[in-house]
C-alpha cells in the first residue's frame, strides 16, 4: 500500500491571508504544500517569487514543493532552494539539458522532479527516470487553477507506475490540476502518490475539512487497491 499525500496548492488561497490559510490546511495533518511559480513566459500567468517561499518557511514546517513553470529554471532553482524549498520540479519542455538541471537541483540538497504537460508523452522521460525523485503529470495545461481534469493523464500515471515497477525505481508520482473529491479515488487507484489540489481545497467552505475528506477517500482507495 502506498502512502498518499494531499498537497494543497496555495495558488488558490487568499494571498492577503496566506499564513492563516496555510495553518488551516496544516491542521488537517498534511506534510507538504504545493507552490506554483509562473513567469508570464512559459505560461500565460504570473504568480510569486522566492520571498513568498522564504516567508512561508518562517511560518510553517510543511515541506514546500516548488513547481517551476518558468523558462529559466537553471537560474531560479538555486534561488528557490536557498529560500527553503524541499522539492523543486522543472518542466521537460523548458529544459534543454534536463539531466544536468535535475542533478544540479539534487546537488543543492533538494528533491528533483520533472513535469510533463498534457501533450508531452511519458516516453520523453525514459532517460531521466532513474535520476528523478518524482515525476509530475500535469492533468491540466499549466497556468491557472480551477481547470477541468484531462482524463488521459491517468493513462500516463499508469505507464509511469508500471515503468517504476519494471525498472525497480523509486520515484514518486505526482498529479496536478483539476483534482477534486469526485475524481480523487480514480487518481489514487491509477498509482499517484502526491495529489495537488488548489481550488477544490481553498475555494471550499472549509479547506481543513476538505483536506480531511480527501485523506479519507485516498485511504479507502488504497485499501481497495491492495
Ligand atoms: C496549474 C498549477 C496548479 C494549480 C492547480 O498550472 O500548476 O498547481 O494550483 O489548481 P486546481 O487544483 O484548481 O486545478
Ligand atoms: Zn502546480
Amino acid at each position: 500500500m502506498h502512502q498518499v499525500e494531499i498537497l494543497p496548492s496555495i495558488l488558490s488561497a487568499d494571498f492577503a491571508r496566506l499564513g492563516e490559510e496555510v495553518k488551516t490546511v496544516e491542521a488537517a495533518g498534511i506534510s507538504m504544500l504545493h507552490v506554483d511559480v509562473m513567469d508570464g513566459h512559459f505560461v500565460p500567468n504570473l504568480t510569486l517569487g522566492p520571498p513568498i517561499v522564504e516567508s512561508l518557511r518562517k511560518v510553517t514546517n510543511l515541506k514546500l514543493d516548488v513547481h517551476l513553470m518558468i523558462t529559466d529554471p537553471d537560474f531560479f532553482a538555486p534561488v528557490f532552494a536557498k529560500a527553503g524549498a524541499y522539492s523543486i520540479s522543472v518542466h521537460q519542455e523548458a529544459c534543454r539539458h534536463l539531466d544536468r538541471t535535475l542533478r544540479m537541483i539534487q546537488d543543492l540538497g533538494v528533491k528533483a522532479g520533472v513535469v510533463i504537460n498534457p501533450a508531452t508523452p511519458v516516453a520523453t522521460l525514459t532517460e531521466v527516470l532513474h535520476v528523478v525523485d518524482y515525476v509530475l503529470v500535469m492533468s491540466v495545461n499549466p497556468g491557472f487553477g480551477g481547470q477541468k481534469f484531462i482524463p488521459n493523464s491517468l493513462r500516463k500515471v499508469a505507464q509511469l507506475a508500471s515503468l517504476r515497477e519494471e525498472c525497480g525505481l523509486h520515484y514518486a508520482i505526482e498529479i496536478d490540476g483539476g483534482v477534486s473529491l469526485e475524481n480523487l479515488g480514480d487518481i489514487v487507484r491509477a498509482g499517484v502518490d502526491w495529489l495537488v489540489a488548489g481550488s477544490s481545497v481553498f475555494h471550499s467552505v472549509n479547506p481543513g475539512d476538505t483536506v480531511r475528506e480527501m485523506q479519507r477517500l485516498a485511504k479507502s482507495a488504497t485499501a481497495v487497491a491492495v
